[in-house]
């Protein structure tokens, strides 16, 4: 790449095709209606197909433009589908895909020893890490012809430490910046950034069963900022990631976290 001249379309994502995964809820809701409002065309997956079109008819009424599709993430099949689907969406006449946002996550909490522990690891490795490189794997032809192409993995706090009874989320989120890494090496020849996000404690589905009182407390002992974040918070993140100004980081794990992982005393 020559010296780039960046202008103010380098900090704009308009125009573009984003794909994010785990968009009914939460960050990923959060990053769908900011890059429709930033002007890309954005794919709205999730598990069912209500709220997948909840989101979009939010995104619809501020005049944004977005697609719904319903994708589980561990089903190969419909992986390759819905990419495509998107693809052609995207652009008629020569499929087109600019940015993935690796997004779909749950907590599964087992003790080491819980009988029931293999099942937490499996759907937790499927859903947080398998799923991730199926969709890179389908999504990598139509990013390839992409001008500024980009994947961004969600990882964690837990993706630099960890927690009791959280050994196979640890595991998957660990695992995300690990794959991350490694393809933003092995793909930097074409120009395809590949960066992780990190989310702390944040206000959404997967946090909402925690009564506000511990969320407090445990803000004001562990978060330097004294305070959950919140899902557009997170999401201003990934855009800074997706931006075609953003051309030089590669291999990246951006904590969106408060300060949680820096934080000694
Ligand atoms: P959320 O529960 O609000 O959203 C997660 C979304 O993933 C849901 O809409 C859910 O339907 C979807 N999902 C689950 N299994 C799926 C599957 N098989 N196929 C497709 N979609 C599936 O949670 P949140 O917090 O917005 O999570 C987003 C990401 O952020 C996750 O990867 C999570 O691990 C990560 N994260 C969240 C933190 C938090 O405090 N909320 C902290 C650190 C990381």
């Amino acid at each position: 790449m020559d010296n780039p001249e960046f202008t103010n379309l380098s900090r704009s994502v308009q125009g573009h095709v984003v794909l994010i995964t785990g968009a009914a809820s939460g960050i990923g809701r959060a990053t769908a209606k900011l890059f429709a409002r930033e002007g890309a065309k954005v794919a709205v997956t999730d598990l069912g197909e209500e709220r997948v079109e909840a989101v979009v008819e939010e995104i619809a009424s501020e005049n944004g433009v977005a697609k719904g599709w319903e994708l589980d993430v561990t089903n190969s099949e419909q992986i390759k589908k819905v990419i495509n689907e998107v693809a052609l969406w995207g652009e008629e006449n020569s499929p087109r895909l600019d940015v993935l946002i690796n997004n779909a996550g749950l907590s599964a909490s087992t003790s080491i020893d819980d009988p029931n522990y293999e099942a937490g690891w499996d759907i937790s490795l499927a859903v947080m890490l398998t799923a991730q490189v199926k969709t890179i794997r389908e999504a990598l032809p139509h990013l390839r012809e992409a001008k500024n192409p980009r994947i961004i993995n969600i990882s964690s706090t837990e993706g630099v430490g960890g927690s009791p009874t959280s050994s196979a989320y640890t595991a998957a989120k660990h695992g995300v910046v690990g794959l991350t890494r490694s393809l933003a090496v092995e793909l930097g020849d074409e120009g395809i950034t590949v960066n992780a996000v990190g989310p702390g404690p944040i206000h959404t589905g997967m946090t909402e069963a925690i009564p506000e009182e511990m969320k407090t407390k445990f803000a004001r002992r562990r978060v330097p900022l004294r305070r959950y974040g919140h899902p557009e918070e997170l999401a201003h993140g990934v855009l800074h990631l997706a931006l075609p100004a953003s051309s030089y980081i590669t291999g990246h794990l951006l904590m969106v976290d408060g300060g949680m992982t820096i934080k000694n005393n």
